[in-house]
């Protein structure tokens, strides 16, 4: 069978899109990305199996279930969307250099193969076109726990006799540093402390995760995470939580578009600063039965946001925003505070008619990391503007869902190809997209 990562190489189909009507119907939340990469990453601190259920189909978790089998995992899925993942035996403690530079998860399997194995070699993560994303923050706060590191260029090693606990300080709360050292510091001899962690609800999922199996976490309100490391870990059966950024990535669909869309599993509690956002834009939602639902009340107006940690508005909110507010009369800001690089995409969007600027100044109430570096962190948004087809290349994920929406707006058709990038994070887009009206036809690229 065809290993995940051989389709991160070429696409397999573009889209048709053809766009400017109201989108209306209902879809289904897949389970968070952004979690259950992280839950199967800490299946590995334990001999015995674990079942993961709401288990999105996307390329992205067939990766992660790829980079386990080359371990010692076996991977048997017992329904569309429920895995059990077993993996009594380590059985290589590196991955294959073809995973160098594909995602962000194999560094994040330092501790579990450091726990069972003591030693690790495994392929960095390489920077992409948001920002440069380093991992300096996760080798420090390793080493500190006891890790020796050598970094190569495109892999690192590490071992260790046991972990230690300690006090780690992060300089900004990194959803992966946290998880990094979080799933570390379970099976390490002592207890850990992690100041200025990042307490996103995927990392409270892995938290409630890991505790099921076993560990002893505490998570206070000022950004500390407290581990005791225990001796051993057992299997755990867990529900992945809903994906907020697949839910807000329909919401905002729906009110660019003046539609109306329902995402069924989609939870309040993870979306309180994006609902805020709706509103204030001139959109509105309400429960149903099982979800939430996302229309436009009024004539959208501009807003000012900024992106932050959680309970912030998430970066990942940024690029399907930042489409909905082409629509929006007035001029709109948005400052990106997380990653210094990205609105590169927005760049196609003026193309097809969009009058967003950038700057290097913090256009938000406070200043940010990147404050006029020469990052184009900040983009001023004009609307309402008529958007009209075109063609667009995906650059990246969450810029693909805005690329989408943009042909989804537009007046005419467009096509869109670099679909494998949006396939890795969004479940059955086209279906889903079909689900609630729109017209996307796949076209097999050979
Ligand atoms: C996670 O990335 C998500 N990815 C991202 O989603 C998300 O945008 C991000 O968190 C913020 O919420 C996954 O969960 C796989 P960070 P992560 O460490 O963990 C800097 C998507 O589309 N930093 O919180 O890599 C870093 O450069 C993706 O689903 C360091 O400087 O994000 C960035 O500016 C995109 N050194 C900031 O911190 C470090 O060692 C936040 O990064 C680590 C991070």
């Amino acid at each position: 069978m065809a290993k995940a990562y051989e389709h991160m190489a070429h696409d397999r189909h573009w889209y048709r899109i053809s766009g400017g009507v109201p989108l209306t119907g209902s879809v289904a939340a897949a389970g968070a990305k952004n979690s259950v990469t992280k839950l199967l990453v800490a299946s590995l601190l334990t001999d015995k199996p674990c079942t993961l259920r709401r288990v999105p189909d996307i390329l992205e978790v067939h990766l992660v279930l790829d980079m386990l089998t080359e371990l010692g995992t076996t991977v048997e899925w017992s329904g569309p969307d429920e895995v059990t993942v077993h993996t009594p035996k380590i059985t290589a403690t590196t991955l294959p250099d073809a995973y160098s530079g594909v995602n962000r998860i194999p560094v994040l399997m330092i501790g579990p193969l450091l726990h069972r194995a003591g030693e690790t070699l495994l392929p960095l993560p390489g920077g992409c076109t948001i920002g440069k994303r380093p991992i300096d923050f996760h080798l420090d706060g390793l080493g500190e726990m006891g890790a020796f590191v050598t970094q190569e260029l495109r892999s690192v090693k590490v071992h260790a006799d046991r972990l230690h606990g300690t006090h780690i300080t992060l300089p900004f709360p990194s959803v992966g540093a946290t998880e990094n050292l979080l799933l570390a510091a379970t099976l390490a001899k002592g207890t850990t402390v992690i100041h200025g962690a990042a307490v996103e609800p995927e990392i409270i999922d892995l938290v409630l995760f890991l505790q099921q199996m076993g560990a002893l976490v505490n998570v206070e309100t000022d950004r500390t995470i407290t581990v005791e490391g225990v001796e051993k870990l057992r299997g755990a059966v867990h529900s992945v939580i809903p994906d907020r950024i697949e839910t807000a990535s329909f919401a905002a669909l729906a009110v660019a578009t003046d539609g109306r869309i329902e995402v069924q599993g989609a939870q309040q509690q993870h979306l309180v600063t994006f609902l805020n956002a709706i509103r204030r834009v001139g959109g509105d939602f309400a429960p149903t039965d099982d979800g939430l639902a996302f229309w436009r009340e009024r004539p959208l107006t501009a807003v000012h946001l900024e992106t932050g940690v959680h309970p912030g508005f998430m970066t990942d909110w940024q690029q399907p925003f930042v489409l909905a507010l082409t629509q929006a009369e007035g001029t709109s800001t948005m400052h990106e505070t997380i990653y210094e690089d990205r609105f590169g995409y927005t760049q196609q969007l003026a193309a097809m008619g969009a009058n967003v600027a950038l700057t290097d100044n913090c256009l938000g109430t406070g200043g940010c990391r990147y404050n006029r570096r020469g990052h184009q962190h900040s983009a001023l948004i004009t609307g309402p503007t008529k958007l009209h087809g075109a063609h667009l290349t995906i650059p990246d994920l969450r810029a693909g869902f805005a690329y989408i929406m943009a042909a989804l707006v537009a007046e005419g058709t467009s096509t869109v190809a670099g679909t494998r990038y949006l396939e890795r994070g969004y479940e059955d887009p086209v279906g889903k997209l079909r689900a609630v009206g729109a017209q996307i036809e796949t076209i097999p690229t050979h």
